[in-house]
């Protein structure tokens, strides 16, 4: 099996946008993480996106070279991008919330990286990742 890499970054939309181009971003990319096994979620609040990624080592590669490359945001901000022994958020080619404010300042604060050196696969979830899991249970749609 191939291994699995997750990503977190938080990007600022060059407009605010609109719900249907948000609706049309979402289908967008549902519809492609489905067909390259990418699971994970975007929240947005006012401007400013938070999306975690997690799925096979290229195709999730692949698919934050295309996001990078995007022209709708811009000052994307790299918080985590580490191999994963197991998904986190399995049934969700691209869950969708709205943080407030705050919590999504919350979540951009919290510790992402791992302390220390050790930079071998551990079981355990980053502070960060556990946050925007917990965060995910309550919000979810
Ligand atoms: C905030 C944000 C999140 C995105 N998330 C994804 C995603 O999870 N998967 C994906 O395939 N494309 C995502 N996109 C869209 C890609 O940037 C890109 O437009 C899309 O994959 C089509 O690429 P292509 O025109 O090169 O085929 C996202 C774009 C933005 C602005």
């Amino acid at each position: 099996m191939s291994p699995l890499l997750c990503l977190v970054y938080v990007s600022t939309a060059h407009t605010r946008l609109r719900e249907p181009e948000l609706e049309q971003l979402l289908s967008l990319s549902r519809a492609r993480n489905q067909l390259d096994a990418v699971t994970g979620v975007l929240l947005y609040n006012d401007g400013n996106f938070m999306q975690y990624l997690e799925g096979p080592d290229a195709a999730l590669r692949q698919t934050y070279q295309r996001i990078r490359a995007d022209p709708l945001h811009g000052n994307l901000i790299e918080l985590l991008l580490e191999p994963i022994t197991e998904r986190v958020f399995t049934t969700w080619a691209m869950g969708f919330a709205r943080p407030t404010a705050s919590e999504l300042l919350a979540l951009s604060n919290a510790r992402w990286k791992r302390m220390g050196v050790d930079t071998t696969i551990q079981a355990n979830a980053p502070p960060g990742v556990q946050l925007l899991h917990s965060f995910w249970q309550a919000a979810k749609r």
